[in-house]
């Protein structure tokens, strides 16, 4: 079989050298924190999968739901030759596109883009031995900072789906599509997952599994720091938390110290200390209403063409093009 395409925006050394400046300023800061694109080393990633097999943990199967009963649509209406996929990760669910767009005639080519290269090179070698034929081009990079990189022929179909804007803050999500429109051309088109709000209790078991599943993958970005900046986290020291914060409408993942814990981070000539109890902010996972969503497409430059949700109501899939 011949080899995926790759093209490499953020290469270990970038990555080393973001994750290090990203690090100093979180552990400094008062609350302290660290970015989520840090969880998805090859352990991360696949703790992620195992996280979308649990029974709490319902998005994964309700966003399949929706793409199942309304690939065909998306392949008629948008007639795509490329279907670009952001946060792809293992691209499982993204097969019914693909399949639906080459059942319609129209695709060519697919552009899978993740932080991951592990879960890249992954999904991009079972899809091409899926779909003979295809092109696929991967990209690893950062869809906060490598957008205007994507390759991709007219038209594009940009996928974003798992609830991954949620991971997103309101400012950047703002930026993040506007970002995405300025590389589209007008009438291109952007698929977007997001979860929707819903009982309390739901969605927080969905980030709190019985069978802690979420939390060794909340805990696991301790091991990266260990690895990446020499850290010493004790990572059973952090007991993970996952909390409803009803403002702001999203999840807060943190992870707790159960005890006052010392951390030297070698590689920065840093040593910090939590106070027992003391959390380190790792994630937030918000969720959507209607009309928010289509509020933040338009604000985009987007306008909102087809909202779907599955039957139970508990996650949304938008299909937007661009202005
Ligand atoms: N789309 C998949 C995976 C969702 S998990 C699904 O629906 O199941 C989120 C994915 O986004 C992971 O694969 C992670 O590696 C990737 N990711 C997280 N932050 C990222 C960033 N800043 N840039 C690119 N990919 C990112
Ligand atoms: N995009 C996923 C979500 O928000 C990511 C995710 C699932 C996640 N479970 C998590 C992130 C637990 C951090 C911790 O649903």
């Amino acid at each position: 079989m011949t080899e995926p395409v790759l093209d490499v925006h953020l290469t270990p050394e970038d990555a080393a050298h973001a994750l290090r400046a990203d690090v100093r300023a979180g552990l400094t800061a008062d609350p302290k924190w660290v970015s989520p694109k840090w969880f998805y080393d090859a352990a991360g990633s696949a703790l992620f999968e195992d996280i979308t097999r649990l029974p709490e943990y319902y998005p994964t199967r309700a966003e399949r739901e929706v793409l199942a009963g309304r690939a065909g649509e998306i392949a008629a209406t948008t007639g795509a030759h490329s279907l670009v996929e952001l946060g792809s990760g293992s691209s499982e669910k993204t097969r019914l596109l693909l399949s639906a767009l080459r059942g319609h005639g129209t695709l060519r080519e697919f552009v899978p883009q993740d932080v991951s290269v592990s879960a890249l090179t992954e999904a991009a070698h079972a899809i091409m031995a899926d779909y003979p034929g295809l092109r696929v081009h991967g990209v690893v990079g950062d869809f906060t900072q490598h957008l205007s990189l994507l390759p991709g022929e007219s038209p594009r179909l940009v996928a974003f789906l798992g609830g991954t804007i949620g991971n997103l803050i309101p400012e950047e999500r703002e930026k993040f599509l506007r970002t995405v429109r300025d590389v589209l051309e007008p009438g291109e088109w952007l698929l977007l997952g997001t979860d929707l709000v819903k009982d309390e209790r739901t969605l927080v078991r969905a980030y709190d599994d019985a069978q802690g599943v979420t939390a060794q993958f909340n805990r696991n970005v301790l091991n990266v720091l260990n690895r990446e900046v020499g850290a010493d986290f004790d990572v059973e020291a952090f007991e993970h938390v996952a909390l409803w914060n009803a403002e702001q409408e999203w999840i807060e993942m943190r992870l707790r110290a159960r005890r006052a814990v010392r951390v030297t981070l070698a590689d920065l000539g840093l040593t910090v200390e939590f106070r027992e109890g003391e959390e380190l902010r790792t994630e937030v996972s918000a969720k959507f209403r209607e009309e928010g969503v289509r509020r933040e497409l338009e604000e985009g430059g987007f306008s909102l063409h087809r909202w779907w949700t599955d039957a139970a109501g508990r996650f949304a899939v938008s299909l937007a093009q661009a202005v």
